[in-house]
């Protein structure tokens, strides 16, 4: 499987999930936009692993992927638009979109904040669906074929409580993808989620840091460990190749099977 020659953004890509994303396209040949919002230092340390890959890439012949950082809040449209543009300006072009950005807030449905609702909406939403427009006004305007992928969650389906704001912007997400599997298909674009379950990141601090909690979970799945970035990423890399380009509009999910063997506790 090669992505050389593609060009490949993905946002939040400074650490966790998007930033085993952005290797794993690398290690595939792409070459690609690191996206960050606040961690410069999360950005220069994802370029530093892309430029070290090196021989450690999957192909026979392996070319040296080109990696460039650039800095936007994904929860303001003006930056998603600049950021999409700043990305073609310096590669050229874009073939393979990854809504990877997300962010979620704690908070019984009663106390949930107009602010908090806002800012886990317009990151995890938002800035999805205007950062995808974007990115398809390009594919036109270029008469060109394209991947889009976006990170959801096993809350895309899973109720979470206390986590209502975050499982509604997963839950849009899944009908913003198979709306537009239907409406994407004519040009070319295809449209999937890739959806994790409990991966080790930094977005699960918190529950990393408490064995009761941490103990209750890994019982819920039955492969018996949380998920580690590459485990998402393999995925990714499948679904921004030729290998997948019958494949839109659906779901995938990377759970060790968690979704079909959850209790609250
Ligand atoms: N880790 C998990 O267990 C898990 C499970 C299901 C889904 N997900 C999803 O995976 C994606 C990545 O999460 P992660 O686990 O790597 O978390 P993380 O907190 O480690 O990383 C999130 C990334 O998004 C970036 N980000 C947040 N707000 C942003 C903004 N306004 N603009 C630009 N970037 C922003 C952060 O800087 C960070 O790089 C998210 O969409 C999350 O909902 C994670």
């Amino acid at each position: 499987m090669t992505l050389k020659g593609k060009v490949a953004l993905v946002t939040g890509s400074s650490q966790g999930i998007g930033q085993g994303i952005v290797l794993r396209l690398a290690q595939a040949g792409a070459d690609v936009v690191i996206n960050y919002r606040s961690h410069p230092e999360g950005a220069e340390e994802t370029l530093e692993k892309v430029k070290a890959i090196g021989g450690k890439c999957y192909l026979a012949e392996c070319p040296q992927s080109q990696a460039y950082t650039v800095q936007a809040d994904l929860g303001n449209v003006d930056m998603v638009r600049e950021l999409i543009a700043e990305s073609i300006g310096h590669f050229g072009k874009l073939d393979i979109l990854v809504n990877n950005a997300g962010i979620e807030k704690h908070a019984p449905f009663w106390d949930v904040t107009e602010a908090d609702y806002d800012a886990v909406l317009n990151v995890n939403l938002k800035g999805v669906f205007f950062a995808t427009q974007t990115f398809v006004q390009h594919l036109m305007e270029t008469k060109r074929p394209g991947k889009i992928i976006n990170i959801s969650s096993v809350h895309e389906d899973l109720p979470f409580p206390n986590f209502t704001a975050y499982c509604v912007s997963k839950g849009g997400m899944k009908m913003f993808t198979r709306n537009l599997a239907v409406e994407l298909g004519a040009l070319g674009i295809t449209i999937n989620n890739v959806a994790p379950g409990a991966i080790e990141t930094p977005i699960n601090t918190k529950l990393l840091n408490d064995p009761e909690k941490l103990g209750a979970l890994l019982k819920n799945i039955p492969l018996g460990r949380l998920g580690q970035p590459q485990d998402v990423a393999s995925l990714v890399a499948f679904l921004a190749s030729s290998n997948a380009d019958y494949i839109t509009g659906s779901t995938f999910f990377v759970d060790g099977g968690l979704l079909w063997n959850y209790q609250e506790q």
